[in-house]
């Protein structure tokens, strides 16, 4: 089958921050577009087994505009609207592996393998995740979302005194066809917090959706565990407040889950802060 398009929009997008997020718009709008008249739509020919139809299609821009509201539903931190693959450099040979590993997660979509990225404070970590998510809203369309997982139970909280439960909030994420949990382990630790993070991540893992990862925390394996024997939520709360492993942080069923769905990196402790650093920070 093979159809004449009436028109091809090379035009992209440019992105900004507005207000919390970062916010993509059609660099040419869609009201002003010259082939549907911005209606959407477009009359174009289709020829199927030597017979010529006239049919409706979306119109290019039409399409362009939808992944630009893809990527504006997933939320992006403002001040990450300009992160991308090419601006972020690797400093030292994980951040390499890192690097390549979750551009070809984001450029292999859906076949790649999906990370958790753990590292000490500014090294690029959530760059990283907004560059994988920005390729797959704006070149893809697929369905996202990014979260700060502080600030997800902090919206919780505000919507029980709303009377809405943890459920409805979490409901729409568990849905999504990839979701970047960001600062993994943060927090306070308590019941609550790992109750919803477990139903959260048991929800997506069920549903085999995509989950991407930062943390602060190590991901090492906690050698010394089985010794320890911590099994119920009380002694793991306790446990977690001074661990910097995120084992301790989100407990055994998270972490094993973890295990399973991502491919983990960590970066040396060594590697440099580029927030302190102008000349590691990425070119705007
Ligand atoms: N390797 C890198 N190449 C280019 N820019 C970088 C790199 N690492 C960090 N940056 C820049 O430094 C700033 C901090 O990066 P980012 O927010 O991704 O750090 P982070 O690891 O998520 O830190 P935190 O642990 O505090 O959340 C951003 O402006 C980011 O673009
Ligand atoms: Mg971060
Ligand atoms: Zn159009």
């Amino acid at each position: 089958m093979t159809v004449s398009a009436t028109g091809c929009e090379t035009s992209g997008f440019t992105v900004d921050r507005a207000g919390d997020y970062a916010h993509a718009q059609l660099a040419n709008p869609m009201s002003a577009c010259m082939l549907c008249g911005g209606t959407g739509l477009v009359r174009t020919t289709v020829t199927d087994n030597g017979r010529t139809y006239d049919t409706v299609t979306s119109c290019a821009r039409a399409r362009l505009g939808r992944r630009s509201e893809a990527f504006n539903a997933a939320h992006l931190p403002a001040v990450h609207a300009a992160s991308t693959f090419e601006n972020w450099r690797p400093g030292n040979a994980e951040q390499a592996r890192a690097h390549g590993l979750v551009k070809d997660f984001a450029l292999r979509w859906p076949q790649g393998r999906p990370f958790i990225v753990s590292g000490p404070v500014g090294t690029g970590k959530t760059h990283l995740l907004v560059a994988a998510l920005r390729h797959l809203t704006l070149e893809l369309g697929v369905r996202a979302g990014y979260v700060e997982i502080s600030l997800l139970y902090a919206q919780i909280r505000r919507g029980f005194q709303d009377g809405k439960s943890g459920g409805e909030i979490i409901g729409p994420l568990s849905q999504l066809d990839v979701l970047a949990i960001d600062e993994l382990g943060k927090g306070r630790g308590s019941v609550f917090e790992l109750e919803t993070l477990d139903e959260l991540i048991a929800r997506r893992y069920n549903a085999n959706k995509v989950t991407l990862f930062a943390t602060n925390y190590s991901v090492r394996a906690p050698e010394d565990r089985a010794q320890r024997g911590l099994i119920d939520t009380a002694e793991l709360v306790a446990a977690g407040k001074e661990s910097k492993l995120l084992v301790d942080r989100v407990g055994d069923r998270i972490y094993s889950r973890l295990c399973e769905m991502c491919e983990f990196v960590e970066f040396p402790s060594n590697t440099p802060d580029a927030r302190r650093s102008p000349n590691l920070r990425a070119r705007r």
